[in-house]
């Protein structure tokens, strides 16, 4: 199924409700200035891992959607912080990553799959749309509970540091507002196509067949006892 954007802003500037599903193989424009500071996410409460996050469901086939989940610590120290990230995706997703730069290039991408019941997650930094390769600037703790793979979906959940305040290209330093919403980006390969040495986390990527952008609030994800939590769900 596929609406184009004109049908879309017509009805909504008639009140039509027209939901509208991004399809394999295209993606949407931003969205309209006025609506860039609303944020897309909703709190989500993890029983399992005991963390507060915000979550946005990146839906890349109709009715099928990725859960990226932050968590942030509270108090945090603003100019640069570590975050904890979940991410649970349908099984027919071969990988997903997250752009925390808000677009592919020049910032930290968290690219993940599952190879078996193992989750893989690979560092990348892309300064062009090609391929991107590893990057040391971003590091990853993976706590156990909280990942896993069950017979329909993968997930993994891990403490990041790097990936909130970066480098993007020379000197110039990107800190992302621990107080605000912040505009990340997501793609992913589906129809079950993983990288194509899947036990590797520095594999060759295939490209994503779908990616979008939204607005993820950062202020309503703080966690007063974040580094506890960290430590108890890394140990299991
Ligand atoms: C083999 C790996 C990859 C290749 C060859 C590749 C290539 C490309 C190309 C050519 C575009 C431009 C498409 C267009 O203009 O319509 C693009 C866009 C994009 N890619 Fe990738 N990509 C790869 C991996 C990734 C990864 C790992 C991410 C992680 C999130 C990502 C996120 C995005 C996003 C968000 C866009 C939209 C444009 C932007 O915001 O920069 N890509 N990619």
């Amino acid at each position: 199924m596929r609406w184009s954007l004109g049908i879309t802003w017509a009805a909504a500037a008639l009140g039509i409700g027209l939901k509208m599903y991004p399809s394999h193989r295209t993606s949407l424009t931003q969205p309209p200035a006025s609506r860039a500071q609303a944020a897309d996410s909703k709190v989500y409460r993890d029983a399992e891992t005991g963390f507060t996050f915000t979550e946005y469901a990146a839906e890349y086939d109709i009715g099928s959607s990725i859960m990226f989940r932050i968590a942030l610590p509270e108090p945090v120290n603003v100019t640069n912080y570590d975050v904890v990230l979940q991410v649970v995706a349908p099984k027919d997703v071969g990988w997903a990553g997250l752009a925390w730069g808000g677009s592919m290039l020049d910032c930290p991408l968290t690219v993940s799959w599952a190879n078996g019941q193992t989750l893989i997650i690979s560092s990348r930094y892309a300064p062009q749309h090609a391929m991107p390769p590893t990057y040391s600037g971003a590091s990853y703790t993976i706590l156990k509970t909280g990942t896993h793979v069950n017979s329909t979906h993968w997930q993994f959940t891990a403490k990041c540091t790097g990936c909130a305040y970066f480098s993007t290209g020379g000197s110039t330093k990107t800190q992302l507002s621990p107080t605000g919403v912040n505009r990340l980006a997501w793609a992913a390969a589906t129809g079950g196509v993983k990288p194509s040495n899947p036990s590797s986390n520095t594999s060759t990527l295939n490209v994503h067949d779908v990616y979008n952008y939204w607005s993820h609030d950062f202020s309503q994800a703080g966690n007063s006892n974040f580094g506890s939590l960290v430590s108890k769900d890394a140990g299991k």
